[in-house]
């Protein structure tokens, strides 16, 4: 008689004995099968296939680290015809739980661990054995996995990591391993807002697309195949906060630094605006290089805007002072009258009507009408017009020097004046579109 029959027979006449000293059924069938059973040596002596499924519960990316955190339950079945019950019992017993230490398992580990001390440490877990010998393996776990981070677009910055999984020892040739599906299941925790239609998230991130492929490969050591499976992910980083505390405030500092072209040329105020603004950008830069990850082969592109913006600033408060001290400064000769016609028909053309008609009325008659209400316009002072004047005399106030030389001193600070409104609006105009250049350079990182 066949010996499988026999064992058989044996076990149930073993069944009817023990059943009445309390045993379960469930214990004695455990009992049976794992006697003599060798949990070092394959199921088959041929191959065994292993089917993998993935479920994806959190993704979460750490990029000084550059390691990605993968939640996942890791399923794999296979099947093992030592732990077959279904022909060799009456009684009905669905399914048995074995522990792993109890059964063979495969030896399946990520490659691409991050954390290598802990490869292929998995929880105490419960296998599920079935009738037909089939053995399901689900664990949880959390897969840290090193993953090059691009960050040149943060926060649009998208991260393609992959997890690599195969049997540490056994080739293609005694463990095959197969694919349930071709993508994990993801399965987030959404949880549904009432208040705005919207889902809530845990994590940061956003995942575009997921894959799931076997590769085979061949090392130099050994002729054999090693399968593997690759599962991809795709992640976007989901931080819509950023617009509000990096992106709008690094286009507001641009825009504020232009502010110093706007003010009168001979305003000294320009300058500690401008210091101001430099100093504004460079605490927003600290802060930005605190918020934003950086590594040492990406700079990202909207640290790189603030700095440049910090840079245009210190420029800008260099050039302010210049045009305030030409404009400010006592001149004793008036510009040559090939350059104040320049600079008149230049004014005409930046809408700098108002300093045109001053320098010209200086020129013509020793009072500008309208002296007063220009004044605080153009920034001036008294201190200025007494500084302006060496002999002390208000412009306009019949004196008792040469007329001549009276006129031509006079009208000096009302040139340099219109140069310096002149130069402010060049460079104002050189500014917008310095900052209009940058804002298309990295408008994929300022624009929302
Ligand atoms: C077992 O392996 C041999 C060669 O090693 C092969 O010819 C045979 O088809 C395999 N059997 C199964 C069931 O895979
Ligand atoms: C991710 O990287 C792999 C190779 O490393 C490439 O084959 C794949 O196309 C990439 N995926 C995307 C969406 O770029
Ligand atoms: C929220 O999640 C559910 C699935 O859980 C999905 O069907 C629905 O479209 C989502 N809603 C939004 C606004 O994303």
């Amino acid at each position: 008689m066949d010996t499988r029959l026999w064992i058989s027979l044996l076990f149930c006449v073993c069944l009817g004995a023990r059943v009445s000293r309390g045993e379960s059924i469930e214990q004695r069938l455990r009992m049976h099968l794992l006697h003599e059973y060798d949990k070092s040596s394959l199921p088959a002596g041929n191959i065994t296939s292993i089917v993998m499924r993935f479920t994806v519960r959190h993704v979460n990316m750490i990029p000084s680290e550059e390691v990605m955190e993968l939640d996942a339950w890791v399923m794999m079945s296979w099947s093992d015809d030592r732990l077959k019950w279904s022909e060799i019992t009456a009684t009905h017993v669905p399914k048995l739980t074995f522990h792993i230490d109890q059964i063979w398992h495969p030896d399946i580990v990520l490659f691409n661990n991050a954390n290598l001390d802990k490869m292929g440490d998995r929880p105490p877990s419960l296998l599920l054995a079935y009738p037909s010998g089939e053995i399901l393996y689900i664990y949880p776990s959390r897969l840290r996995v090193p993953c090059v981070a691009d960050l040149t677009n943060w926060p649009y910055d998208v991260h393609n990591c992959s997890a690599k999984y195969g049997s540490w020892v056994h080739d293609g040739n005694f463990i095959d391993l197969e694919l349930h599906d071709d993508t994990p299941e993801v399965e987030l925790d959404l949880v549904k807002s009432f208040q705005v239609e919207r889902n809530l998230t845990r994590g940061q991130w956003k995942i575009l697309a997921t894959s799931l492929q076997k590769s085979t490969v061949f090392y130099h050591c050994c002729d054999e195949p090693y399968p593997h499976i690759t599962l991809r992910m795709l992640i976007q980083r989901n931080a819509p906060v950023f617009v509000y505390t990096i992106q709008l405030p690094a286009l507001a500092l641009s825009l504020l630094t232009g502010v110093v072209f706007l003010l009168p040329p001979a305003a000294l105020e320009k300058v500690v605006v401008g210091i101001l603004c430099l100093v504004l950008d460079l605490q927003f830069l600290a802060y930005a290089t605190a918020t934003v990850p950086h590594s040492p082969s990406h700079t990202p592109l909207i640290l790189k805007f603030i700095s440049e913006q910090l840079i245009l600033t210190a420029v800008t408060v260099i050039l302010t002072a210049i045009v305030v001290r030409l404009a400010k400064d006592p001149h004793q000769d008036s510009l040559p009258h090939c350059v104040q016609r320049a600079l008149a028909m230049f004014a005409a053309c930046c809408c700098l009507g108002n300093y045109r008609r001053l320098a010209s009325k200086s020129e013509m008659s020793p009072y500008p009408q309208g002296f007063k209400g220009e004044d605080l316009e153009l920034g001036e002072d008294r201190d200025f017009i007494g500084r302006s004047y060496p002999n002390g005399n208000v412009p306009g106030t019949p004196s008792s020097g040469n007329n001549n030389t009276q006129g031509s001193s006079r009208r000096a600070p009302y040139d340099y004046l219109l140069l310096g409104a002149i130069i402010d609006r060049v460079l104002l105009v050189l500014y917008i579109i310095i900052i209009m250049s940058n804002m298309v350079t990295y408008g994929s990182v300022i624009f929302w």
